[in-house]
């Protein structure tokens, strides 16, 4: 997708660093990192330097890549199921990361010897990553057929390009929209405490030429029971094999006040998103963040420096769950690669 003008994907390789936009500077700063080993990416992940299911699933790839570069010849599958281990505990919730993770250590362990492990780590995590862009940009097609010409779209978080390779999840049905030329309005959900909507959605939305407000969270009821809003659109990190989706917390709520006001309520995420291994979502795992994300927020002065201030008085505790589960029955349909399916019909899809 464009800055400024130019093409970018949200991460990419060249030789053996790898390259990524550094997120908790946007929208303000538009920078690149240099990543040069796999230590410096599982970092970048559990930070939030780069953040969403897709990116850190591609990135994560490209990790496991260095792992293999960086493996010495003795003690080589060692190194790598450590490195395995380093990227996988960074954060617990997107399945995407456990896919992509797995997906080049199971391709490094068939292959005949070391070089050609190495070689093949590479090849896989390129792959991983293109898959993911092409992936959502089917996502764009499929979703874009429900998207009528005046259509008013809910979103929460950020399910963007910058959460992929490229074109996003919830909003790749928004920009293939946009391009074949219907008119459209968005609403995004700021999405405390990190304000992925409010900082990178609205950021995005901005870049490509879509309408947009960022509304506060809990102003998505005001909307939709006035008849502002046509249909909700939200990504996924883990959707269960019953059909079950978690999503950046308060998305549940989105859908259950989307079920009250007669709104479609979709998911959209590529099939590396689905594991099938959860039966449903009370399987899935729920980070747990920091209090002081909640207790306070980051922002821009006037001089342009990112700052911390604190909302709530000093003795304040807090709880600050990342992610919710929304029940199957509150989802209408999952817009995956694929086409749009019945979330009880996941099953019929194929992680990959
Ligand atoms: O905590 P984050 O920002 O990594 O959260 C993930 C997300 O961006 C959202 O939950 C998103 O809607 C799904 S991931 C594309």
């Amino acid at each position: 997708m464009k800055v400024n003008g130019k093409d970018y994907r949200t991460v990419w390789m060249e030789g053996s660093v790898v390259k990524t936009i550094e997120q908790r500077l946007l929208p303000h700063t538009f920078k690149i990192v240099d990543l040069p080993n796999h230590r410096a990416v599982a970092e970048a992940i559990s930070s939030m330097l780069i953040r969403g299911a897709g990116a850190i699933g591609d990135i994560a790839g490209y990790g496991m890549a260095q792992v293999a570069l960086e493996a010495p010849e003795e003690g080589f599958w060692d190194y790598v199921n450590a490195g395995a281990q380093r990227l996988q505990q960074t954060r617990p919730t997107a399945q995407n990361l456990f896919y992509a993770v797995q997906k080049v250590l199971n391709a490094m362990k068939a292959a005949p010897n070391t070089k050609e492990a190495r070689r093949i780590a590479q090849e896989v995590a390129q792959g991983i990553a293109d898959g993911d862009a092409a992936n959502c940009e089917a996502i764009g097609r499929y979703g874009a057929e429900l998207i009528k010409d005046g259509a008013h779209v809910l979103t929460h978080c950020n399910a963007g390009w910058l959460a992929f390779a490229d074109w996003g999840s919830a909003l790749a049905p928004i920009y293939m929209a946009k391009r074949q030329g219907k008119k459209l309005f968005v609403f995004a959900d700021e999405t405390r405490p990190r304000c992925q909507g409010a900082i990178l959605t609205a950021w995005e939305l901005y870049q490509e030429g879509v309408e947009c407000a960022v509304i506060a969270d809990n102003a998505a009821g005001y909307f939709m029971h006035n008849g502002e809003v046509d249909i909700v659109i939200t990504g996924a990190d883990r959707i269960a094999a019953n059909g079950d989706t978690a999503n950046k917390i308060g998305t549940y709520e989105k859908a259950v006040l989307a079920h009250e006001n007669g709104i479609p309520f979709y998911i959209a995420a590529p099939s590396p998103t689905v594991d099938l291994k959860c039966p449903s979502g009370d399987a899935i795992p729920i980070e747990e963040r920091s209090e002081s994300e909640v207790l306070g927020a980051v922002g821009i002065t006037a001089e342009g420096k990112a700052t911390y201030v604190r909302i709530a008085h000093a003795n304040a505790r807090a709880r600050n769950p990342g992610f919710d589960v929304t029940p199957a029955k509150y989802i209408k349909g999952i817009i995956t690669e694929h086409g749009i399916t019945k979330p009880d019909k996941i099953k019929s899809i194929k992680p990959g």
